[in-house]
């Protein structure tokens, strides 16, 4: 099991999906209908005649049917979540994927969008036999403008790959995070992903220019334009960046990339307490101003359990809490001194208790590595729930320690890490096993607690399946209301996504 999650937090950080879904495949978690006692709404079950159907326009590779074939696609990334789909679809053109919406929603088959399935609220996979429609295939990049920076390619491209293109052209993607070697720009389109570098090049509603996408009924949406400014009505791209696969499928993306950093500073500190981490941001923002890209923390646990059970090193001592800055200027010796400089002055204040700074490549990527890893660290502990919530950051770590006390030693740990500069914090909960006891002692209480501190109980991974009913203490009852006419007008038959997003009503 500790060999399959290592593979598995590798996987996803470094290679490729396939690989990624072989290695989750390797133990199957139980039945996400089972689970949540979730009942099947009353869609059309696949019939042979459909999978001819299928077959006749993606020829017989690129329709799944097998088994073995099938489940990988079935399992959510952190192994919670797993659908009964029979079927999976891998178009490779904008067109095969309008026949197969067109054909679904006159079927009223229900339907799955699936990108690189690293998502963290089990969106990414079926519920119950909903036909997997995944764009992995649809991987080819469209054209790049050097001087404008825009970059359009298809929805199935990884991350990753995309970042080494532009970097080619000394251009950067606007977006990074732990799952880059995986996650596909559709996929982050569709979730609005975060990441670590949002604090500096802002989320996806800033960065993508334009898109297509293929409604429910397979009506292709022509929103790619590359374009800084366009105020012809509607901006209706925005209605597909973090619908997480509910009201269309992204098949195009036309998105900014910044130039690339001449140079990039890596510090990474030891601090005593997280009201220091506050003082020490705020002291970031006026010593590196401008140069300033990422302000990411994690407590001593978090750090603890990623060195311990994933075997990586921490280049400094132990310490209550971590800090990781980065910097992304313009001029390397002015940079690096900058960096440095504002870790003399820090140390010599006390907000700083010890740290390095490094422009080496590989010293970087360490301390990058030792961060992005901890998402999957805990995963070797037993059962891991993951919550992601945007707080106002002078109240940024307070549940984690009200957690500790509530759980008691019913978790083996609870730890906060993430985004300070987006006042985002992840906190994992690591228990022996998923009981019902555990989970009615953390939910509703971790929302309740955000929504009494005015945050939000999802701020980057989306709600998907893991989070519709608990919505309503980030989204007033007016907003869903309208989020519901939205999706009853661009679905009316509900087949795209359904059991995610949004709430079923009594
Ligand atoms: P999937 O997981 O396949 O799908 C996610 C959702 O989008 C699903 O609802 C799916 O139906 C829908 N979808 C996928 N592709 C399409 C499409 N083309 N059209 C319509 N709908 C689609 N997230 C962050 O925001 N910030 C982080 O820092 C971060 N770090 C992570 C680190 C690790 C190690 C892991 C495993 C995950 C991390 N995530 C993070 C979560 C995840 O990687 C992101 O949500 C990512 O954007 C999902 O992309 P994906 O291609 O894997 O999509
Ligand atoms: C991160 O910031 O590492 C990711 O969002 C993943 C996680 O929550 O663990
Ligand atoms: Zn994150």
């Amino acid at each position: 099991m500790l060999n399959t999650i290592r593979q598995i937090v590798l996987c996803a950080n470094k290679r490729h999906v396939l690989e990624q879904i072989r290695c989750a495949s390797q133990a199957l978690p139980q039945l996400s209908a089972e689970k949540y006692n979730v009942k099947r709404k009353a869609f059309a079950t696949v019939q042979s005649t459909d999978v001819d159907y299928f077959k006749s326009i993606l020829g017989n590779e690129r329709v799944l049917t097998d088994d073995n074939d099938v489940t990988p696609f079935n399992i959510d990334w952190i192994k919670n979540c797993r659908g009964q789909s029979k079927v999976v679809l891998k178009p490779k053109t904008t067109k095969e994927v309008s026949q197969i919406l067109s054909y679904c929603n006159q079927r009223k088959l229900a339907v799955c969008p699936q990108g690189g399935n690293t998502g963290l609220v089990g969106g990414s996979v079926p519920v119950f036999d909903e036909i997997v429609v995944n764009l992995m295939l649809m991987n080819s990049i469209v054209t790049l403008d050097e001087i404008s920076g825009a970059l359009i390619c298809e929805a199935g491209c990884i991350l990753e790959t995309l970042d080494n293109h532009v970097r080619e052209r000394n251009l950067i993607m606007p977006l990074d995070l732990g799952a880059k070697g995986t996650c596909q720009v559709g996929g982050n389109v569709s979730t609005n992903a975060g990441g670590l570098r949002l604090l500096r090049y802002g989320n996806l509603h800033g960065s993508i220019l334009g898109l297509e996408a293929v409604k429910a009924d397979g009506t292709i949406i022509d929103c790619l334009k590359t374009l800084k400014k366009d105020n012809t009505g509607y901006h209706l791209k925005h209605l597909f960046i973090g619908s997480e696969g509910t009201l269309g499928m992204v098949t195009k993306v036309a998105i900014h990339c910044p130039v690339l950093p001449k140079a990039v500073t890596v510090g990474f500190f030891g601090v005593k307490s997280f009201d220091n981490i506050l003082k020490l941001y705020k002291s970031a923002k006026s010593s590196l101003g401008e140069i300033l890209s990422a302000f990411e923390m994690a407590d001593h646990d978090a750090i603890s359990i990623t060195v311990k059970n994933l075997n990586l090193p921490n280049p400094i001592s132990e310490y209550p809490f971590y800090v990781l800055v980065e910097t992304h200027g313009s001029d390397e010796g002015h940079d690096g001194e900058k960096l440095t400089r504002f870790l003399s002055k820090e140390m010599e204040s006390g907000l700083i208790l010890d740290g390095t700074v490094t422009s080496e490549p590989g010293k970087m990527q360490t301390i990058w590595n030792l961060r992005e890893s901890i998402a999957g660290a805990g995963l070797v502990q037993g059962y891991v729930f993951k919550y992601d919530v945007s707080i106002p950051q002078k109240h940024y770590y307070d549940l984690v320690p009200k957690l500790k006390e509530r759980m008691g030693d019913k978790a083996t740990v609870v730890c906060g890490y993430g985004h300070v500069g987006d006042g985002n914090i992840h906190i994992n909960v690591s228990v022996p096993e998923y009981t019902r006891e555990v989970v009615s002692l953390l939910e509703p209480y971790v929302f309740e607690q955000v929504a009494a501190l005015q945050g939000s109980i999802s701020a980057e991974h989306g709600v998907g399946f893991r989070k519709p009913h608990y919505i309503h203490y980030s989204k007033d009852e007016s907003a869903l209301r309208l989020m519901r006419d939205l999706k009853t007008l661009m679905d009316p038959n509900g087949i795209l996504n359904p059991y995610k997003v949004l709430p079923e009503v009594d």
